[in-house]
């Protein structure tokens, strides 16, 4: 069987089909209003919690004239009597164009994808990828900085279990930037990241102080502690309160810094930064949706 083209690692396109996925976002940001998928229908299978990637998919898929059916978790699937991820995934392929999907799991995606006879978009799996939240955040990055080379990121706070983080360093990796990587001991971003870097020459620095490099960053990405991965209570609690950002410790900031954030946050930014020009992380999430309206229409084959 040939297999159609799923989304499911952010390695999955290659750096002209991330610019592409950008600009073809750009234009449906100009008029979202487009038709051109009627008569489709689109899988959103949330199998853990959601805001704003459930919500941005489903109005996505819309504004493409195309519908949606899914589930925003799975306690009223067959799932519940026990049927597995893969069964599940065969029957629901026979029914959609295309399945987007959610999963604790770490690899969960690339088992739907391995069994479905339509693409799948993965939308976030455990704490491995979520590579669609790396397309708007580039789009984020390059709408605000004007271009996405040789920019110094500092991704701060919990880069361990953070998915965002893992997918973001994969995808800019191809335009020369420089990671500043700040987390306490305990959440550093994982070795394999790492030597994923040192691989493809890209340099890097860590620490665990969050005042040392907020004067010197073009992007500060933060994160929230990922309460929901920790195996014991007692380690989240070590660490949970471990950064918290004002905007008092912003007064040295690049003119042309910007915050992003996948959100939700949970205190790690004070809300007293939303007023700075520095907060990007609300538009960041709108930009959300012309991404995956983009992602959507690239994989069907129409733009
Ligand atoms: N950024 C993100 O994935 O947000 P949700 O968990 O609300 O979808």
């Amino acid at each position: 069987m040939n297999m159609p083209k799923s989304l499911i690692s952010i390695k999955d396109f290659s750096k002209d089909e991330i610019l592409h996925i950008l600009n073809v976002a750009e234009e449906f940001e100009t008029c979202r209003e487009q038709n051109f998928l009627a008569g489709k229908v689109i899988a959103c299978l949330f199998f853990e919690p959601s805001t704003r990637t459930r919500l941005s998919f489903e109005s996505a898929v819309n504004r493409l004239g195309a519908r949606v059916i899914g589930f925003p978790d799975n306690r009223n699937t067959s799932q519940a009597k026990g049927e597995t991820l893969e069964d599940t995934m065969r029957i629901i392929s026979n029914y959609v164009d295309m399945i987007v999907m959610r999963h604790p799991q770490a690899g969960a995606a690339a088992i739907a994808a391995s069994v479905a006879s339509v693409p799948v978009v993965n939308a976030g799996d455990g704490p491995n990828e979520h590579p669609t939240q790396t397309l708007l955040d580039l789009y984020s990055i390059r709408k605000t900085q004007g271009n996405l080379e040789n920019l110094t990121v500092n991704m701060v706070g919990d880069l361990k279990y953070g998915r965002t983080v893992h997918s973001l360093i994969e995808a800019l990796h191809y335009f020369h930037p420089h990671f500043i990587m700040t987390a306490p001991q305990e959440l550093r971003m994982p070795r394999e990241y790492l030597e994923f870097l040192e691989k493809k020459g890209v340099t890097f620095e860590e620490t665990d102080r969050i005042e040392e490099h907020l004067n010197d960053c073009d992007i500060l990405y933060m994160t929230r502690i990922q309460q929901e991965r920790f195996p014991e209570p007692e380690e989240y609690a070590k660490v949970k309160d471990v950064y918290k950002l004002t905007a008092s410790m912003l007064e040295g900031a690049k003119p042309n810094l910007k915050i992003l954030h996948p959100l939700p946050r949970v205190g790690e930014i004070a809300t007293d930064v939303d007023a700075t020009p520095y907060a990007y992380y609300f538009q960041q999430a709108g930009n959300g949706m012309y991404v995956r309206m983009a992602i959507i229409s690239y994989l069907l084959g129409y733009r």
